[in-house]
């Protein structure tokens, strides 16, 4: 989306807070003194056949976007695309039921959506949420002396991917990975936001080191990840050995190029896996490195299994993979 919009003046309003120049997960505008609306939109084709983990999945990723604000979703507009002359419309029942489950979760309402005719179904949720307006969270603000901590799994791209050509069953990604990308980043984000959250964002698309590489640029911090701590999906490794990859990881591995340097010796699929596409991926929380053990242990104690996975050290851009 940058790309397309680094045309366009970023609207010259007092009340924006986050507007679409610095790549953040949502829009922010301040309403009064004491409420910011959170404005996002997500939509993603079926990462599974399994319609009502199709919706759960869609609605919890575009539900994401206004935690990693900071903000409390408060209504849900269903987006959907689905060619309604070919598959039942049993299917597409049980995508909204999915999405519907995830937003009562979340404390909020679906209170309506739009639907178009597509030759392939694509699900997702228009979210809104709130938030005060001084206590916004950017994915821009990491600071020296931060630690980075991430709080679900990588490598859930390469396995959808590994499914679709058989080489995984559904049983196993219903085992050791749907759960987790449906689940909610609300009490990971309650948990962060009382400590000095400092940055935030959720890993989507571009992989750990695409959304890592965002928070260094906005924050003018360089980032230093620790690929051993990285915590990944049981067989994303194995996959990218053999061969499976996404459209994404070569479009992800481009747009870090010239920013990513290498401090230790990776192989190539171990390098894959920095540029693997997440949906409905992990925060990763930038806050005082004094504080990150205490936040891990206390998101273990909601819940939520997290690592200290990098660190902020010095002035810059740049990711450092050590
Ligand atoms: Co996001
Ligand atoms: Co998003
Ligand atoms: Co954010």
């Amino acid at each position: 989306m940058s790309d397309v919009l680094s045309g366009l003046k970023r609207p010259d309003d007092p009340n924006l807070i986050v507007g679409f120049d610095t790549s953040d997960d949502a829009g922010v505008y301040k309403i009064s003194s004491e409420i910011a609306m959170i404005n996002t939109v997500d939509f993603i084709t079926p990462p599974v056949d399994d319609p009502y983990w199709f919706g759960q999945i869609a609605a919890a990723n575009s539900i994401s976007d206004v935690y990693s604000m900071g903000g409390k979703p408060i209504t849900a507009l269903n987006v959907v695309m689905f060619p309604s002359k070919v598959l039942p419309m049993t299917l597409l029942k049980e995508i909204l039921r999915g999405a519907n489950d995830k937003v009562v979760e979340a404390g909020a309402l679906i209170i309506g959506g739009h639907s178009v005719e597509d030759d392939e179904p694509k699900f997702g949720l228009s979210v809104n949420g709130v938030i005060h307006p001084d206590k916004v969270i950017t994915n821009s603000n990491c600071k020296s002396g931060d630690s980075i901590v991430l709080t679900k799994r990588l490598g859930s791209g390469v396995l959808f991917n590994a499914l679709r050509a058989g080489k995984i069953s559904f049983d196993f990604m219903e085992k050791n990975v749907l759960n987790s990308l449906a689940r909610l980043n609300d009490k990971a984000i309650a948990t962060a936001l009382k400590f000095d959250l400092h940055a935030c964002t959720d890993v989507t698309g571009f992989g750990i080191a695409g959304h890592a590489l965002e928070m260094s640029e906005g924050s003018q911090q360089k980032i230093r990840l620790f690929f051993s701590k990285l915590p990944f999906y049981e067989g994303s490794r194995e996959m990218y050995k053999k061969g499976v990859t996404t459209l994404s990881n070569g479009a992800n591995r481009r747009l870090s190029k010239d920013k990513l340097v290498y401090k230790i010796r990776l192989s190539e699929s171990e390098e894959e896996l920095l540029f693997d596409p997440q949906t409905s991926g992990g925060l990763l929380l930038s806050l005082p490195t004094n504080q990150a053990e205490i936040l891990v242990k206390e998101l273990s104690d909601a819940g939520v299994q997290s690592a200290i996975v990098g660190e902020t050290y010095e002035m810059g851009t740049g990711i450092e993979i050590t």
